[in-house]
């Protein structure tokens, strides 16, 4: 048999050497032809990103469905993210999901926090509470239970849960994107001092002598300077620009007042989806309204515990996550801002004492010096940690008969050493 070596004494007859190179070169064709639409699919993503985040969600969604775009970028978000998200039961209808793919399409971070989101809430309503005792003979403390909710009502939560920043979309993303800290803004605030000054001594606050004086001295206020300077202060130029185009008043409101308004379109979004229950629990979920307060659990029902429990979900996320731009806060000093919270009665301290009850068992174990430095030393000698600590269980302490709807239930107070 004729042929050549390709390896010490092993021969490879000809015609094997050209069915070889053959494949070799249709492999290598199919190869480039799927790079070439990989990159052609990884243009159209990009064009549709930067559609989406022109900031009209009804227009985006319409234009996306008569480009033909819509079923391949639904197609793309739920490879990405249909295991996480679906978990063990399905409550996913098409709609839900063109609404999540717009939400990706806008903001990848946004629909990562808001799966996140999704998470802690569903691990609350489904799982037992720890820590937690009912009178005897009772089942063992599951919010889903509590709430009497069927499957259906649940998978409306979850939707709510998945889609709550959905506004964010008609809230613009130079906006939601933006990053200034905290002190490059008080250096814009330094820099127009005549023009703020008015506000400022509003606030009792004195002309100060530089930028970090001048955000300690709104610190202590407890005031941040973003809350003070005006968006387009803030805000590029050429940024400004474009907001002001599409009627968002850059030049007399804040950068949180702007982004505030993301509740209220969360709301009206789902609200025109058809999405009656989902709108209503979203749309409260940071309650800038103050409504949830104001409206008695039994006219919106459970509909109020749910975007309360939204809002401890969300919170949580938010101050653990990460962000690009920002440290993310320990577990503990995320629950310490939620017990703030309660205390001050912006969350349902009942709803918020068994939440952050059942977190407890999942932070780690003091040591026993730790344990003993907790006891014996006053809130303000201890390191912050342990001052989280010590504010959550004085909290707990005294939150520790929980009342929801018509049932009482005792928490027991957690133990601090392994
Ligand atoms: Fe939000
Ligand atoms: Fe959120």
């Amino acid at each position: 048999m004729k042929g050549r070596p390709i390896r010490d004494g092993f021969f490879m007859p000809h015609r094997y050497v050209l069915l070889l190179l053959s494949l070799m070169h249709d492999g290598i064709e199919a190869f480039e032809r799927r790079e070439g639409n990989g990159m052609q699919e990884r243009k159209n993503v990009t064009n549709d990103r930067e559609m989406v985040r022109s900031g009209n969600f009804a227009q985006d969604l319409e234009t996306l469905r008569a480009e033909g775009r819509l079923e391949k970028e639904i197609d793309r978000v739920k490879h990405a993210y249909e295991e996480r998200i679906q978990g063990s039961n399905s409550f996913m209808d098409q709609k839900a999901w063109e609404a999540f793919t717009i939400i990706d399409l806008f903001h990848p971070e946004t629909a990562e926090h808001c799966v996140e989101t999704l998470h802690l809430a569903r691990e609350k309503m489904e799982s037992a509470l720890h820590g937690s005792n009912q009178t005897a003979g009772e089942s063992a403390v599951i919010f889903s239970k509590i709430f009497n909710m069927d499957r259906n009502a649940l998978n409306v939560f979850y939707r709510a849960c998945l889609l709550h920043d959905i506004g964010k979309v008609n809230v613009s993303y130079e906006i939601i994107t933006n990053t200034a800290s905290d002190q490059d803004v008080a250096k814009v605030l330094y820099l127009h001092i005549n023009e703020y000054g008015r506000v400022l001594k509003d606030r009792h606050l004195a002309i100060i002598a530089n930028p970090d004086k001048l955000l300690e001295a709104l610190k202590r206020k407890n005031t941040r300077p973003n809350g003070i300077v005006r968006a387009v202060d803030i805000l590029s130029p050429e940024s400004a620009t474009i907001l002001r185009r599409r009627g968002i008043d850059v030049d007399n409101k804040t950068l949180p007042d702007i982004i505030r308004e993301h509740e209220e379109q969360s709301q009206k979004i789902l609200e025109a989806l058809g999405m009656a229950g989902e709108s209503w629990i979203a749309g409260h979920h940071h309650d800038y309204k103050n409504e949830l307060k104001e409206i008695p659990v039994e006219i919106h029902g459970v509909r109020v515990l749910l975007a309360e429990i939204l809002h401890l979900a969300d919170v949580i996320q938010a101050m653990t996550g990460k962000r690009g731009y920002k440290k993310p806060h320990t577990k503990l000093g995320a629950l310490d801002i939620l017990v703030d919270q309660a205390m001050h009665k912006m969350v349902d301290p009942n709803l918020t004492a068994l939440w952050v009850r059942d977190e407890m068992d999942r932070v780690e174990p003091l040591s026993a010096e730790d344990a003993a430095l907790l006891e014996t030393e006053s809130y303000k000698n201890l390191p912050p940690e342990l001052q989280h600590r010590k504010k959550i269980l004085g909290f707990l302490e005294k939150n520790n008969k929980v009342r929801i709807g018509d049932r009482i239930i005792t928490i027991d107070i957690p133990k601090m050493v392994a």
